[in-house]
């Protein structure tokens, strides 16, 4: 079998590393967290691994509704990152994040204050921060190399793609696969308020759905418990970690602390109930199936 270490490092970002495999992909998720933007040195051992099984979970659920670039999180995945890594197809990606959101939230909730409308969406009167929108809206933004996203409305979506009609079906694929999701994970004690997909175009031309799809990185992840409109609310995955950073005195500039063992341990904790609860399966079953390193550890 292929080792990682003979591999071709394509990037490396905050927390994913790429590897080439031809017309495949091998994309790995870390350990490392972040918080306020800032990774922190020390890593939550078992979040790449909760990230990689929450996005297999949602491309095998949802490979009719929108096609993936799932290809397989087992064979030609190297011994060292099995369970947290997974081969994909090689797409031409979209330049933009088709972002959907069914809360008020982020910078969703500051554009409404500011104009009662979000990317050009206008929205009804009197919504309160973290509200229920009426119905999911899609607000794309641009995918930008270094700097900030820029909110896209529908026309410049359209211009920017030079394809109204790649248009319509990037919203509609979008729309109908956070509707999707976020009714299963509301079913299941979490609320995804709001989620990023990004997709490209296969060998063949068609949108297919990439990257990582509805994990607590890429989306807003709240407790359904002690949910209430009318301030923000507190992350599913984050908020342990983000109190123990905020209580430090931490400017919050890089670089970040290191974490406390106990707080690495109850944010792993969070993170595994997370994936258990979206899944109704159990995260050893995950290190089983994909034959992580910890499971042979356990086996011998
Ligand atoms: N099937 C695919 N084919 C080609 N590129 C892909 C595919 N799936 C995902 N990508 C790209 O791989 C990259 C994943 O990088 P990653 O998310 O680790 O870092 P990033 O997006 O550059 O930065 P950040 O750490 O802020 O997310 C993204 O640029 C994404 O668009
Ligand atoms: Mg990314």
């Amino acid at each position: 079998m292929v080792a990682i270490t003979d591999l071709h490092l394509v990037a490396s970002g905050k927390v994913r590393e790429i590897y080439d495999l031809d017309d495949e992909l091998l994309l790995v998720a870390s350990d490392r967290i972040s918080t306020y933007d800032a990774v922190h040195p020390n890593p939550v051992p078992g979040k790449g691994a909760v990230l990689t099984a929450i996005s297999t979970f949602w491309f095998e659920r949802t490979r009719d509704l929108v096609p993936n670039h799932l290809v397989s999180v087992t064979a030609g995945v190297p011994a060292a990152v099995r369970g947290r890594a997974m081969v994909v197809r090689k797409l031409r990606m979209l330049p933009v994040e088709a972002i959907v959101r069914g809360y008020l939230s982020g910078s969703g909730w500051r554009d409404y204050q500011q104009t009662g409308a979000v990317s050009g969406v206008r929205l009804p009167a009197g919504l309160r921060e973290s509200d229920r929108l009426p119905e999911p809206i899609f607000t794309p933004t641009t995918k930008a190399g270094i700097g900030h996203d820029e909110p896209l409305d529908f026309e410049r979506l359209a211009e920017l793609l030079a394809d109204r009609e790649l248009a319509e079906r990037l919203r509609e694929s979008s729309v109908t696969l956070y509707r999707h999701a976020a009714e299963h994970a509301r079913a299941n004690g979490i609320i995804l308020a709001d989620t990023k997909f990004e997709f490209g175009l296969d060998a063949g031309g068609a949108l297919t759905l990439g990257d990582e799809v509805c994990t607590p990185d890429s989306s807003r992840f709240w407790p359904v418990e002690g949910y209430e409109p009318g301030h923000g609310q507190p992350s599913f995955d984050k908020q342990i970690a983000r109190d123990w950073a905020a209580g430090t005195g931490w400017d919050k500039l890089p670089p970040a602390p290191e974490i406390p063992d106990h707080i690495v341990a109850r944010t792993r904790a969070r993170y595994i109930e997370a994936y258990e609860r979206l899944t109704g399966t159990s995260f050893t079953d995950w290190l089983v199936r994909t034959g992580a390193p910890e499971t042979r550890a356990v086996s011998g």
